[in-house]
């Protein structure tokens, strides 16, 4: 059976939609896309229905990956339906558990940066209101992230 992943940030327009571009371009080159399914969400609603960020996109693009994405809100339902929720940062953690009424859900959240052999546990920095190198470290932060992540789900 497939394992099912969700990123989670705030929005939903910057940094899970990009640690989901990036974990499907992983199981692509690997050929692991049997094994694995991936979405992302945001704990707010407030960009629904929005393509990512255009910053976002323009960076990803200056790195070789094109992606299209419909934001959409975290709902307590993915519980159930992920097998991994993987949050961008402490306030999106606190956001997601505030949701959370079983204790083998909450089993199931995790820290992206626990993945990250550079500042493990820390938070992928929200990119929002900065510049342009922002976005560029958010992006080497989720590509080696994710790639450390599908490394230990797949154990390859
Ligand atoms: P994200 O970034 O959580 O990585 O998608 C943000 C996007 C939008 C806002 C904040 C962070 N906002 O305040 O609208």
């Amino acid at each position: 059976m497939q394992q099912k992943v969700l990123f989670v940030c705030l929005g939903n327009i910057c940094r899970s939609p990009l640690a989901r571009a990036l974990f499907q371009k992983h199981l692509e080159d690997r050929n692991l896309t049997h094994r694995f399914s991936c979405d992302s969400a945001g704990t707010s609603g407030l960009h629904q229905g929005e393509n990512a960020d255009p910053r976002t996109l323009k960076n990803a693009a200056q790195n070789g990956l094109l992606f299209n994405h419909s934001a959409r809100q975290f709902r307590v339902t993915d519980f159930e339906e992920f097998d991994h929720i993987v949050v961008m940062d402490e306030s999106n953690e606190v956001n997601v558990l505030k949701l959370c009424r079983a204790d083998h859900h909450a089993q199931k959240v995790s820290r992206m940066r626990n993945w990250d052999e550079e500042n493990p546990g820390a938070n992928v920095p929200d990119p929002w209101y900065g510049g342009e190198e922002g976005f560029e470290e958010v992006f080497r932060i989720l590509e080696r992230s994710t790639l450390a992540l599908l490394k230990d789900l797949s154990k390859v």
